[in-house]
């Protein structure tokens, strides 16, 4: 994962927990938080200050992987406002992550470490997302999509079926706004 990853989960729990609560997640993980941007350092790096954070919160991981997703999403808003606001609505702005915004995430860090999405059901009101990704981050793409939803305004409702982590080869997500 880029270090710019690593930046907004420090923003999120000092912004929850102050730097006295960040200070005691790197310590629990054994991690100097020294993270530049552009660097990519391992997966397990991240999952190992997730832990940490659980700990030190109380929150179970699960949780607190979604509420990250949940939080990247105005930090991501900040850096890049045009993917948002070139999308009409929320199925419009998810079916453009695979095409458009990770593409551009791409070119900016040649090596992100990117997940594949592929999408069917696709309607003015529903969207079928299929996540396939060697790091089984659904959790993260279920609270990207609810900072998403959130950003547009927007309530839906979540059909997560099948899961990798139940064995499946890539994860369903179906989408369906209320309105
Ligand atoms: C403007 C919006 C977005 C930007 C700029 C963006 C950018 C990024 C970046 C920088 C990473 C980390 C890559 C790395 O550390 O190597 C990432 C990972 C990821 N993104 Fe996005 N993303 C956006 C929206 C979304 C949305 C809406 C979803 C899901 C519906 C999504 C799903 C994911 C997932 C699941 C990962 C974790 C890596 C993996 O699963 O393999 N992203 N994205
Ligand atoms: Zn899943």
């Amino acid at each position: 994962m880029k270090g710019v990853v690593f930046d907004i989960l420090r923003d999120m729990v000092e912004e929850q927990f102050g730097l006295a609560g960040w200070n005691a997640v790197l310590e629990q993980a054994g991690s100097d938080g020294l993270y530049l941007s552009t660097q990519t350092y391992p997966d397990a790096e991240l999952l190992g200050l997730v832990a940490a954070a659980s700990q030190v919160t109380g929150k179970p991981a699960d949780e607190l992987v979604f509420a990250f997703g949940d939080f990247m999403v105005n930090e991501f808003y900040k850096r890049f406002p045009d993917f948002f606001d070139n999308a009409s609505g929320l199925i419009d702005f998810l079916v453009t992550i695979d095409r458009i915004v990770h593409v551009e995430v791409r070119k900016l860090y040649p090596d992100a470490a990117l997940p594949h999405f592929t999408y069917d059901n696709q309607h003015r009101d529903e969207v079928t997302m299929h996540y396939r990704s060697p790091r089984k981050l659904c959790r993260l793409a279920e609270g990207l999509i609810a900072g998403s939803a959130r950003h547009f305004a927007e309530q839906y409702q979540l059909k997560h079926d099948p899961c990798m982590h139940q064995g499946a080869d890539c994860c369903s997500l179906h989408i369906t706004l209320v309105r």
